[in-house]
């Protein structure tokens, strides 16, 4: 058994345990990856619903056997070799962070481990700080006020969220055991314990363009001492040869500012659509220009 694969089953069986721990009898199980599952090691599946071999009898007996009807095939087709390895891939790598421990006071705060959200196949890949109390509580990245925000602002660009990819430098919300409320900045050993799942996620995503929100977002994804936003919003710099908009954090438009700001995050995505080839309307240029 290889290294990888052995890891990768102690994280499921781990989850699985910590699933039962809290009081969960079954879990929803596709019937292709069952399919995977029940695969002898070393060996592709084999489709349920692919002919069975008949037992070895005598040929003059096997002509007369009539087999019996095989059931309505009750497996969806197996898709492509590549596409599936992918989300095989994606899928293995979930499960391990939702196991992770490397961060102990995160793994016993948390409610969950926002791993990540959209199109595994898309262009466009937006990384945001840390999960806040929404997120941990749902599991999904950017869904409180912040997310809300950021999916208008996905929206106005003309896509939704199910066609681009959103993930966080850290998957566990930032523990605060001296507050009740509020999110804390991730730190550095943090960010430098999480990377490793996000960078994971870009090399099998492969975006064409990535948006870092807000300057933990560039921190994060670049290992480097701290950045001052202001003075790189709206440039491209390149992470693995991909382009990567620096742009605020949606968070920042949420505060008192003045409709400039807005003005400057939505020019930085105008940028992000000339850099995919995506269309841009006259009304979408116009967006938050002062009226004269
Ligand atoms: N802020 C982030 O950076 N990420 C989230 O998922 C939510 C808020």
């Amino acid at each position: 058994m290889s290294g990888a694969y052995s890891e990768f089953l102690e994280a499921t069986i781990q989850h699985l345990e910590s699933l039962k721990r809290g009081g969960r009898r079954y879990v929803e199980v596709s019937r292709e990856t069952l399919e995977l599952l029940t695969a002898k090691p070393g060996r592709p599946p084999l489709p349920v619903s692919a002919p069975r071999v008949a037992p070895s009898v005598p040929p003059q007996v096997a002509k007369t056997v009539t087999p019996a009807p095989l059931p309505v095939a009750t497996i969806a087709p197996i898709p492509p070799l590549a596409s599936r390895s992918k989300e095989v891939e994606m899928a293995e790598l979930e499960a391990r962070a939702k196991t992770c421990v490397k961060c102990p006071n995160l793994a016993n705060s948390r409610r969950n481990v926002v791993f990540g959200v959209g199109d595994i196949n898309a262009s466009l890949m937006f990384v945001g700080e840390a999960p806040g109390m929404e997120e941990d509580e749902q599991g999904e990245p950017f869904v409180g006020r912040a997310g809300q925000l950021l999916t208008k602002i996905i929206q106005t660009m003309g896509l939704d969220r199910q066609s681009v990819y959103i993930a966080n430098i850290l998957k566990c919300r930032p523990d605060t055991p001296a507050q009740t409320t509020g999110n804390r900045k991730p730190k550095p050993e943090e960010m430098q314990n999480c990377t490793p799942y996000l960078n994971a996620q870009i090399d099998l995503i492969k975006p064409k363009v990535i948006v870092a929100l807000g300057g933990s977002a560039v921190e994060g994804l670049f290992g480097n001492a701290p950045v001052r936003i202001t003075q790189l919003r709206g440039q491209y710099t390149q992470f693995r040869g991909i382009p990567v908009m620096q742009t605020y954090h949606p968070s920042y438009l949420l505060r008192p500012n003045p409709v400039n700001v807005k003005r400057q995050v939505w020019e930085d995505m105008l940028q992000v659509l000339e850099k995919l080839g995506l269309p841009i309307s006259e009304k979408q240029r116009g967006f938050f220009l002062a009226k004269s």
